[in-house]
């Protein structure tokens, strides 16, 4: 069996240090066991560097810019976060999409710069048009370092998780279009009780999880729920 991903999306929290890294080992610890399942943690930028990635925990970003240094005040890029120890960077969250109002063509250059800095874009996309336009002129091998989120914008956030009927057709129309077994995981208001069956009965091969990674026995018990 493939590997499977569950990729915890912090967002803007918490908003201490201290509860970084209490929400970070107490996830390490619950893990201990857990064989076959990659852990992805993505916090905020300024707590990467207050982590540490093990084997069975990795690090992620939740964004980086498109050029990999230079006169882009604010940004951080994907060689800087390479040099912090992460290994994977989201990139294309519907909530960029919209609040930063980032366009495909952005978000397909944001693709390139990660894997050009040696990381792996998880890269988000509520639908094929999406998918297409987002991966610009990607090479077949570069395809190869890539993961994919089909991410719902009505099941982000809301409570209202996307049926496994309906993310089962997604994943296939979405294979369908890239003629290529990648990794593609579901995301959008998964927890503990839900969480199983868009692996078993839909076939992703992982998760994409923001509220419920916030709660460590929460999320602990969705990677066990995956794992059994
Ligand atoms: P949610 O968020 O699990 O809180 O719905 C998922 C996401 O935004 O990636």
């Amino acid at each position: 069996m493939n590997k499977i991903f569950i990729v915890a999306n912090w967002k803007m929290n918490p908003s201490t240090i201290q509860e970084a890294k209490f929400l970070f080992d107490s996830v390490l610890e619950g893990i201990e066991e857990i064989k076959k399942v990659e852990i992805v943690v993505c916090p905020p930028f300024i707590y990467i560097p207050l982590l540490q990635e093990k084997d069975n925990i990795k690090l992620g970003a939740q964004n980086a810019f498109f050029e990999q240094k230079g006169a882009f005040t604010g940004e951080i890029s994907s060689t800087m976060l390479k040099n912090l120890g992460c290994s994977y960077v989201i990139i294309g969250h519907s909530e960029r999409r919209k609040i930063q109002e980032e366009i495909n063509e952005v978000i397909a250059k944001k693709v390139k710069a990660v894997l050009e800095a040696g990381l792996k874009p998880i890269l988000c996309i509520e639908d094929v048009s999406q998918l297409k336009y987002s991966l610009g002129d990607i090479t077949e091998e570069e395809l190869n370092n890539l993961i994919l989120a089909y991410e719902p914008v009505f099941a982000i956030g809301t409570g209202k998780p996307c049926s496994i009927e309906k993310a089962k057709e997604m994943r296939e129309m979405i294979e369908k279009e890239l003629h290529k077994s990648i990794p593609i995981l579901y995301g959008g208001s998964v927890n503990s009780t839900n969480a199983q069956p868009y692996i078993k009965e839909a076939g992703f091969q992982g998760l994409l999880i923001g509220g419920a990674s916030l709660n460590s026995l929460e999320f602990l018990k969705i990677v066990k729920s995956i794992s059994d």
